[in-house]
């Protein structure tokens, strides 16, 4: 049972028991009807207390049962609110530290609610492409008014309850010990002449709720992305300006389509695949963790930087190491400026800069790495460099230290050879700017230790990323897959699309930025790197040559005011480039390339299918482990627009019988070779069956 019953001085105190977020499973369902009709049938008690054990009064649905037969199955908290509601007894409802979702539900449907400061409530069901689907669109606007219940309901903000002081959402403020404030106020209420207040019964009053309405549906409807969640949840809250019971009705016609929607199919999925990510198969949860309690970072460039700054806010101190005074010098004066510039941005206290900067320890000598626990590599990206550090880092580093590299294209098993103690080695890919982006690919080479993934993974955490462990291969998970996608982003080029066009359909498609505005954004002279030495290791690879045209015309990008699209300087806008068209135009003459119109359609199942058919070759060799890592790499790393899910939940979507037909329609194509199906992707189109299932 995850729920208690006890009696305390004629007063039933029913008390959610599922850790850790007492979630309101079908278990703890069955407990609170059970305590209810239990009390009610009992002369002795005249009044309930419904609480939370532990550290919350109730996070809400239990995701545990998400998408499962049993988050439906009765009782519903539809039904028991309406046991509730219905009871002749006063129940109580004692809230503290977190009331999300369902348990806030919960509560307004408890004919009293008591609470203690610190409590934080909110209604997020909208960042799953739901609403609140057990009565919170029509209670929460009768409790503290439409608008306030339109800002939490749509954002799915969380909110302190003392912002609610003086509304109706909470009858009664504790001092301090919340179920004594409770028990008091029940045993007062049972005093009381029935019937007990019900929220239902309250109106929703607005001195123009039509206009008012009316705007807010179209301010978000233009902000909302892909989800019909957050539009949905407004017109829900909308109907609370109707009788009661209509509207419940029209909420929950309005849940039901969003549940069955595939957005919040999508973001359920996304929410979980997170989740799961820091689980790796053979790792078990138990597995031991060293301690990390000071870290080095070798190398304060571009990445190092942002990597040292992840660990200084997590109140970890840094020492790092540089060649020279001027680079150590020009590392930490960057540092400085981003800090300064969160705080000019209001987002830090001002004397939090000393304070980080303190936490860094400059220095030029190896040394001073003796007692690093962790130390970082991100020194240039030359094989030949790292085998010089790596073999430094061997002899100053302590016996148990993790040697970690932020290689992004390098072979982590090779680096890990460079010393004597591979098992300590591991790669830790950050994205730029480090400080910024979540993602952070935990590559695990051949003979990296258990004990070393599971401390890189909870560090991970407590430095706010999202990891995702990634085997050895040429650009891991997430470089890897993007290949094959600005390989197709070229071919179009050749074969009739502009930079324009590509971009813009990718951007419908829901990403933040297409191909060829965020190549600029990176700088070309990245991947044309990259390509260099591709030609020589792979000579067969074939790419559409206008990318190098471009770099040979020094059109590195933003940051030289000139890439696939002119800059202009103090604008970051993209203007589509003449001299950029021409040249792609006159490359396909060159090659004698009939330029075709093609559709955005095309664009889009082109650039996703590459993805797709990517990371099924990444699971097939066992690079990621399962599909939704991938997903999680896109979503955190790649501006991956969330309501669809990542790239696998996408093609799951879409159905991997249409994904495999497309595939072959376009391997019969300009430059069809590129499409090598997957066997794992035919295999499952074939059984009907999706990545994620
Ligand atoms: P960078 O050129 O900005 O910085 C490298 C720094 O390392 C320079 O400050 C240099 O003085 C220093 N350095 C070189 N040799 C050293 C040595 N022996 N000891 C100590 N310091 C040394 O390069 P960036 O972009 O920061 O890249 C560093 C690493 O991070 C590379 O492995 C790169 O592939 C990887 N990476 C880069 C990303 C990016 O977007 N820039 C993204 C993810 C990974």
């Amino acid at each position: 049972m995850t729920a208690q019953y006890q009696v305390q001085d004629g007063v039933a105190v029913i008390s959610l028991d599922n850790p850790p977020v007492n979630g309101l499973g079908h278990s703890t369902r069955v407990g609170i009807v059970d305590g209810i009709v239990r009390a009610l049938d009992d002369p002795g008690i005249k009044a309930i207390v419904l609480t939370g054990a532990g550290k919350a009064f109730s996070g809400g649905a239990d995701i545990r049962e998400f998408g499962t037969s049993k988050a439906l199955q009765e009782p519903s908290l539809q039904t028991i609110i309406d046991t509730i509601e219905a009871s002749a007894k006063p129940v109580v409802a004692a809230v503290h530290s977190v009331a999300m979702g369902g348990g806030l539900e919960l509560a307004l449907g408890c004919h009293y609610r008591v609470t203690v400061k610190g409590t934080r409530i909110a209604l997020p069901e909208v960042d799953l492409g739901l609403l609140p689907g057990a009565g919170g669109t029509q209670r929460l606007p009768r409790v503290v008014g439409l608008e306030t219940a339109v800002n939490m309901i749509v954002s799915g903000k969380t909110m302190a309850a003392e912002e609610f002081a003086g509304t109706k959402l909470f009858d009664h403020f504790a001092a301090d010990d919340l179920l004594w404030d409770a028990l008091k106020f029940a045993r007062d209420a049972a005093t009381v002449v029935g019937p007990h207040p019900r929220v239902r019964d309250l109106k929703v009053h607005h001195e123009n709720a039509e206009a008012y309405l009316g705007f807010v549906r179209n301010t978000v409807a233009a902000t909302a992305g892909g989800s019909p969640a957050p539009v949905k949840c407004v017109d829900a809250i909308a109907a609370s300006l109707k009788p009661f019971d209509q509207g419940i009705k029209e909420e929950r016609d309005a849940f039901l389509y969003l549940l069955t929607s595939p957005e919040s199919r999508a973001l359920r999925h996304a929410f979980l695949a997170e989740r799961a990510a820091s689980k790796i198969p053979d790792v078990p949860s138990d597995t031991p963790v060293r301690d990390i309690k000071q870290v080095a970072v070798v190398g304060a460039g571009t990445m190092g930087g942002g990597i040292a700054m992840n660990f200084i806010n997590a109140s970890i101190p840094v020492t790092l190491l540089e060649t020279k005074q001027e680079a150590l010098d020009r590392g930490l004066a960057t540092i400085r400026k981003n800090y300064e510039a969160t705080i000019k941005k209001g987002k830090l206290e001002p004397e939090a800069l000393e304070q980080r900067m303190a936490l860094i320890t400059p220095t030029l000598s190896y040394d001073d790495l003796k007692n690093a626990d962790l130390i970082v590599e991100a020194v240039f990206e030359e094989l030949g460099v790292k085998e010089q550090v790596f073999k430094r880092l061997d002899e100053v580093a302590k016996p148990g230290a993790i040697l970690a590299s932020n290689t992004s294209t390098l072979d982590v098993d090779k680096i890990a050879a460079f010393t004597k103690r591979p098992q300590d080695v591991v790669g830790m890919h950050f994205f730029s700017p480090a400080n910024v982006m979540k993602l952070l690919e935990v590559v695990r080479g051949k003979d990296t230790a258990k004990d070393v993934l599971a401390t890189v993974m909870k560090l991970a955490k407590k430095i706010k990323k999202t990891a995702v462990v990634s085997g050895v291969c040429d650009g891991f998970i997430g470089n890897r897959m993007i290949e094959q996608y600005s390989r197709q982003a070229g071919f179009l080029l050749d074969e009739g699309a502009l930079p324009e066009q590509i971009d813009k359909a990718i951007e419908k498609f829901g990403f933040a930025m297409g191909p060829f505005r965020m190549s600029d954004m990176a700088g070309n002279d990245i991947s044309w790197a990259i390509r260099k030495r591709r030609a020589i290791e792979q000579p067969s690879f074939t790419y559409s040559k206008t990318a190098d045209l471009l770099c040979e015309a020094g059109r590195f990008g933003q940051k030289v005011g000139a890439g696939w699209y002119d800059y202009r300087a103090g604008d970051r806008k993209a203007y589509p480039s003449q001299q950029v068209n021409d040249m792609i135009i006159r490359h396909s003459e060159h090659f004698s390339v009939t330029r075709r119109k093609i559709s955005d359609e095309e664009i889009v199942e082109r650039l996703m299918y590459a993805l797709v058919n990517e990371g099924a070759l990444i699971i097939e060799e066992g690079i990621a482990s399962k599909a939704s890592d991938i997903d999680t790499v896109y979503l955190s790393g790649y501006g991956f627009p969330r309501w669809r899910g990542g790239p696998m939940q996408y093609a799951d979507e879409v159905g991997l019988y249409n994904v495999a037909q497309a595939i072959r329609r376009y391997a019969k194509g300009y430059q069809g070779k590129a499409w090598r199906i997957a066997p794992r992707l035919q295999k499952l189109a074939d059984a009907g069956a999706g990545f994620n299932d």
